[in-house]
């Protein structure tokens, strides 16, 4: 009985190994990831079938100039990357990113503010992106504070595909794609006042935008917190919810590539036995001010023989052990957000952010869901 059981798994594996390649043909799309030039994690050992295009992460215009710096590090890293990039099969596109969350939002605020100080930072954008092989630029500004901020934020990227589309023409190369993170609903009033994202010139100039569904909650709260819930049914504050306010402002669902976290959020319990999302906090949990990367969250969870949980409400994971509470998504909440986002007719998706992911199993399961489907479970 085992045996055949065994068998007939085995055949059924086998079966939905080979299927797909049989008889679907793989979605076409955006399977994104970022790479952290500031983490150890090499670029040379990115398993390219996972992905179609790697950004470089991250740049920072200069405050007085508004060029962008390159640092000593960057000026190793960035050849690097292009070139372990290049080494790899298949190929990815490369993008290089400007920003990222520990930016100075001012800067990004001033650059944007007049004409020549955003050809400026546009000219720097091309320049370093050609002379180091990109095949495009992406801008994470976080965040546009202001309704002022977001109109200027529209006359850049206006501008900034004006002169790609120049420096095409001039230079008979493929235009350099242009694309941005975003905040994960198209408008908000957190960090700043109430304000929209600039819909209209998102469709028109930018190959996608990226909205960053990830970040909902955290240890500034008193309350575990699934921290990129698809949904929740008690507040606006899902993937759910921010993917349909941006195809609501306009932008066409085919320009939106959606965030996944590769890491989860860690919280101290006050009570070990009142522990499900939303249960009372102390504090900070394990990790980096209570971020752990997925790898981490495996391994402690196993170290700890910690409790696993599905939580069908917001399509995410939780574990505790003892007064530790980590909230994650995982192979389960992975394939149906990526399910999701094919529903929806997006794009594609990305993840934040390259080594943190555990022997590739996320990756590889968002992978296998866009193109295939991702099982029947
Ligand atoms: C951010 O940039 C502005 C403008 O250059 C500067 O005045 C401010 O001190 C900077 N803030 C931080 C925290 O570096
Ligand atoms: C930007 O580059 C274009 C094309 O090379 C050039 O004509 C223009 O003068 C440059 N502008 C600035 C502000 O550097
Ligand atoms: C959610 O957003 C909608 C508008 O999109 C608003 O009408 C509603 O009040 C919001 N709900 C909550 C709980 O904030
Ligand atoms: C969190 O704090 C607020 C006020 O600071 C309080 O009203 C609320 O009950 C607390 N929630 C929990 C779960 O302890
Ligand atoms: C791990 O936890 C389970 C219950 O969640 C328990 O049955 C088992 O004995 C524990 N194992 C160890 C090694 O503590
Ligand atoms: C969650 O699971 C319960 C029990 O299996 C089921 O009744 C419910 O419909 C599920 N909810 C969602 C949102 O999938």
């Amino acid at each position: 009985m085992a045996t055949l059981t065994t068998f007939m798994s085995s055949v059924i594996l086998i079966l939905v190994i080979l299927c797909p390649s049989i008889h679907a043909k793989p979605s076409k799309g955006i399977r994104a990831a970022y790479w952290p030039s500031f983490n150890s994690f090499p670029a040379s050992s990115i398993q390219t079938s996972l992905f179609t295009h790697i950004y470089y992460a991250f740049l920072l215009p200069d405050p007085a100039t508004f060029k962008l710096t390159i640092t000593s590090e960057d000026q190793t890293k960035l050849p690097d990357f292009i070139s372990s990039l290049r080494a790899l099969n298949p190929p990815v596109k490369t993008l290089l990113s400007i920003g990222g969350g520990g930016n100075n939002a001012t800067v990004f605020s001033e650059m944007v503010s007049t004409k020549q100080s955003r050809q400026v930072f546009i000219n720097s954008s091309i320049e370093i992106a050609r002379k180091y092989g990109f095949h495009g630029v992406d801008l994470d500004w976080e965040f546009p504070a202001d309704v002022v901020d977001m109109s200027n934020l529209a006359l850049l990227y206006k501008q900034w595909r004006q002169s790609l589309d120049q420096e095409a023409k001039a230079s008979g190369k493929p235009r350099l794609l242009l694309t941005s993170a975003v905040y994960y609903a198209s408008e908000f009033t957190v960090y700043g006042g109430p304000r929209s994202y600039p819909a209209g010139a998102i469709s028109k100039y930018l190959d996608w935008a990226s909205p960053m569904c990830f970040d909902y909650h955290g240890s500034w709260e008193n309350f575990t917190g699934a921290h990129a819930a698809l949904y929740d049914s008690k507040s606006n504050i899902s993937t759910d919810y921010g993917i349909r306010s941006w195809i609501q402002a306009g932008v066409p669902a085919k320009k939106l590539v959606m965030g996944l976290p590769l890491y989860g959020k860690s919280w101290t319990l006050r009570d070990q036995k009142v522990n499900g999302v939303g249960a009372a906090a102390v504090g900070v949990g394990p990790g980096d001010g209570g971020i752990l990367l997925y790898h981490q969250i495996v391994d402690l969870n196993a170290r700890t023989n910690a409790t696993v949980v599905f939580d069908n409400q917001t399509v995410s994971y939780y574990s505790y052990s003892g007064s530790t509470w980590i909230g994650y998504d995982d192979v389960g909440s992975v394939r149906l957000k990526v399910r999701f986002a094919k529903k929806m007719g997006l794009g594609g998706y990305f993840f934040w952010a390259l080594g943190q992911d555990k022997d590739w199993i996320l990756s590889h399961q968002a992978s296998d869901t866009w193109k295939y489907g991702g099982g029947s479970v």
